[in-house]
């Protein structure tokens, strides 16, 4: 399997993406981000004992001049405040400076925690994302959304921070447990559910070969589900229209995560069951045929995602559907589909008949 580089454009701020296996060891990867600098690795520690040392000696080939090593808690209900500040303490404590490089090694947790600590640090300062999870290679670690949770709500604290490159190499994902690649799984599909139906028919073609981690395979949907979010990114970088779109399944998916209590469920499963909400919510309204809905319900479940919501009282649905960054003026938007294939941003979701959807569980 060879190297693919795609690029997301941003015109000043733009930046490659590097796809394949064994990149995170190709110091001329890093050298035109890192030489003469100081860089600042922040992982986890379950992350840390797989992979740190050889992007340390992969970042010291590529000219960096000494490498900090700041290592999270690991896990959702760690995207915090606490996590955050202990980046800022090391980062003081080492005298970091603006030149410095933040390069994130992990899943989506660690790159939306360290981009939000690059996006602040002293005004912002660069960062280069490292990710190791599949959810983290075709989806979080590209866009510069950072952020972190808050009780009440997924994701409230952030900014927009693009990193300076992205390199995903295909071989870390080897030792990722089954569960957090399903979970990847399930953006993978969002990106074909929204915006390019041949994709999701060659998904639903290869879900056998992406279930057993066939390299080709894997490369094919690591690469598709980048150029399409890379796409949409590079059209609307702060979300004012069609970036939105991104956010399929994700309405209900954030209600799921936040009310369930952070990492009872994976983001990926509560994004799966989220589509699969929002699909039967599209047919309940007529926008696509029932058929279609269940079409996507049985992708999702052959690819070991969850697709049945949990049992929350309605009321807890609509408090934490209703904080949710899309909606506008107390109303709540949700990205429903027009077919397979096709997404729409509804900001006029019928409120009588969300509730009844919610309440029929
Ligand atoms: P995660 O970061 O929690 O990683 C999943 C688990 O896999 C963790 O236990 C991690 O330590 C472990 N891990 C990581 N790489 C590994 C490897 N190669 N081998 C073995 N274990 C490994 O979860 P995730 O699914 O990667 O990311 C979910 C997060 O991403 C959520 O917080 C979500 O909100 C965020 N997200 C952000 C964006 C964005 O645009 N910024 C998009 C989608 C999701
Ligand atoms: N994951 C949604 C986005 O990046 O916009």
């Amino acid at each position: 399997m060879s190297e693919t580089v795609l690029r997301v454009e941003l015109g000043e701020r733009a930046y490659p993406i590097h796809i394949g296996p064994g990149l995170m060891g190709r110091a001329e990867l890093y050298a035109p981000h890192v030489q003469g600098r100081r860089a600042a690795l922040v992982t986890n520690e379950t992350v840390a004992p797989l992979y740190a040392e050889r992007v340390e000696a992969t970042l010291a080939q590529a000219g960096a001049t000494t490498t900090l090593r700041i290592v999270l808690r690991d896990g959702e209900a760690f995207k915090t405040w606490e996590s955050l500040e202990r980046i800022y303490a090391q980062l003081l404590e080492a005298q970091a400076d603006r030149a410095t490089l933040i390069v994130a090694l992990g899943g989506g947790v660690v790159g939306d925690v360290a981009g939000f600590a690059a996006a602040t640090f002293q005004r912002g300062i660069p960062h280069l994302q490292v990710p190791t999870t599949l959810l983290a290679q075709v989806d979080s670690s590209v866009g510069g959304k950072t952020a972190i949770n808050h009780a009440l709500g997924k994701n409230m604290i952030g900014a927009f921070h693009q990193p300076v490159a992205v390199i995903a190499d295909t071989a870390s994902l080897v030792t990722l447990p089954p569960r957090e690649f399903a979970a990847g799984l399930a953006e993978v599909v969002k990106h074909g559910a929204i915006h390019d139906l041949e994709f999701l028919a060659w998904i639903e073609s290869h879900a056998q070969e992406l279930v057993a981690r066939e390299p080709r395979a894997l490369a094919h949907a690591i690469r598709r589900s980048c150029e399409i979010k890379a796409r949409i990114v590079a059209a609307d970088e702060r979300e004012t229209g069609a970036r939105a779109l991104l956010n399929f399944g994700h309405t209900f998916g954030h209600a799921i995560e936040s009310a369930a209590g952070y990492g009872t469920w994976l983001h990926g499963e509560a994004v799966a069951t989220g589509m699969a909400l929002a699909a039967r919510f599209s047919a309940r309204l007529g926008r696509i045929p029932a058929a279609d809905a269940q079409r996507l319900v049985a992708l999702l479940a052959r690819l070991g995602l969850p697709v049945d919501a949990p049992s929350f009282p309605l009321d807890t649905w609509l408090e934490y559907m209703g904080r949710d960054k899309k909606n506008e003026g107390g109303r709540i938007t949700l990205i429903l589909l027009d077919s397979l294939g096709r997404a729409a941003i509804v900001k006029d979701t019928p409120a009588a008949a969300l509730r009844d959807f919610l309440a029929a569980g």
